[in-house]
C-alpha cells in the first residue's frame, strides 16, 4: 500500500516534470525529423540504420537492419541488392514496415508503408557517391545467396578490381533502392514505470489522422 502511494506521487510528479509529450497536431514526418536529429546527436553508430521487415512468398516475415540514406515527404530510402531474399520479397509483395530504434535517446518510431523502386538516375547518383570498394563489393556479392567460402568471394573482388581498372564503376543493374512510402507511423518514447507515450499517424483520404495509445 504504501509503494503503492508512493509510486503514484512519482508517476504524478514525472508527468508533470515532462512538458514533452508527443502533439497529435504535429505533422509525422516533421515530428519524425526533429527526432531523427536528436537521434544523429546522441547515437553513437549508424543513427540511420532502421530495421526492415518484409514477407515472402510463402506468407513468412523476416527483418534485417538496413541504412536509411534519404528521407522526405515521399517517403525513406534505402539500397540493396534486388535479388537478396529482401529484394525478392519486396518484388512479391511491397508492403513493408520500418523501425527506428535509438537507445539514446529512448525514442522508436515505427513505419508501414508500400516500397517501390526509385528511379535509375537516382541510384546511379547515389552508387557514384560511394567508395570504389564498396562499388566492387556491390559487384562481387550475390547477397543472400549461399557462399561456400570467403576465398570465393575475395576472388570475385580481384576479378571486378582487375575489370574496372583504371575505368568508371557503373551501378549493377541488380542493385538499386527503395523507397519506403508511409501510410502509418506510430512514435513511441520512454516514460517512467513503463507508462510510455505513445502515438499513430495514419494517413486517411491523404490526410494523417492521430491518435494516442496505451503503453
Ligand atoms: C548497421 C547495419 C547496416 C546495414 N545496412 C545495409 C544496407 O543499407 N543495405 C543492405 O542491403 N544490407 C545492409 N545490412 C545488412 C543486412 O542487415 C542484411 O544482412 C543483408 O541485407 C541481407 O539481408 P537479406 O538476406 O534479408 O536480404 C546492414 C547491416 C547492419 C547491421
Amino acid at each position: 500500500m504504501c509503494l503503492y502511494t508512493n509510486l503514484n506521487k512519482q508517476t504524478n510528479k514525472n508527468m508533470k516534470q515532462r512538458k514533452n509529450f508527443i502533439d497529435l497536431n504535429e505533422n509525422p514526418y516533421d515530428l519524425f525529423n526533429k527526432w531523427y536529429l536528436k537521434a544523429k546527436l546522441n547515437e553513437i553508430n549508424d543513427p540511420n540504420a532502421m530495421n526492415i521487415s518484409t514477407i515472402s512468398k510463402g506468407v513468412k516475415p523476416s527483418s534485417r537492419i538496413v541504412l536509411m540514406k534519404s528521407y522526405d515527404k515521399t517517403g525513406f530510402v534505402f539500397y540493396t541488392n534486388l535479388e537478396s531474399h529482401k529484394g525478392k520479397d519486396i518484388k512479391f509483395n511491397n508492403k513493408v514496415a520500418l523501425n527506428f530504434y535509438w537507445k539514446s535517446i529512448l525514442k522508436q518510431i515505427r513505419i508501414e508503408g508500400t516500397a517501390s523502386l526509385i528511379d535509375d538516375e537516382i541510384a546511379d547518383k547515389y552508387f557514384d557517391t560511394r567508395q570504389e570498394i564498396s562499388k566492387i563489393g556491390a559487384w562481387a556479392s550475390s547477397q543472400s545467396s549461399k557462399l561456400n567460402n570467403r576465398k570465393d568471394l575475395e576472388m570475385k573482388i580481384v576479378e571486378y578490381k582487375k575489370k574496372f581498372k583504371n575505368k568508371r564503376i557503373p551501378r549493377p543493374s541488380f542493385w538499386s533502392g527503395f523507397k519506403i512510402k508511409p501510410v502509418l507511423f506510430e512514435f513511441w518514447q520512454d516514460i517512467e514505470f513503463r507508462l510510455h507515450d505513445r502515438v499513430e499517424f495514419r494517413i486517411l483520404k491523404n490526410k494523417w489522422k492521430s491518435r494516442r495509445l496505451f503503453p
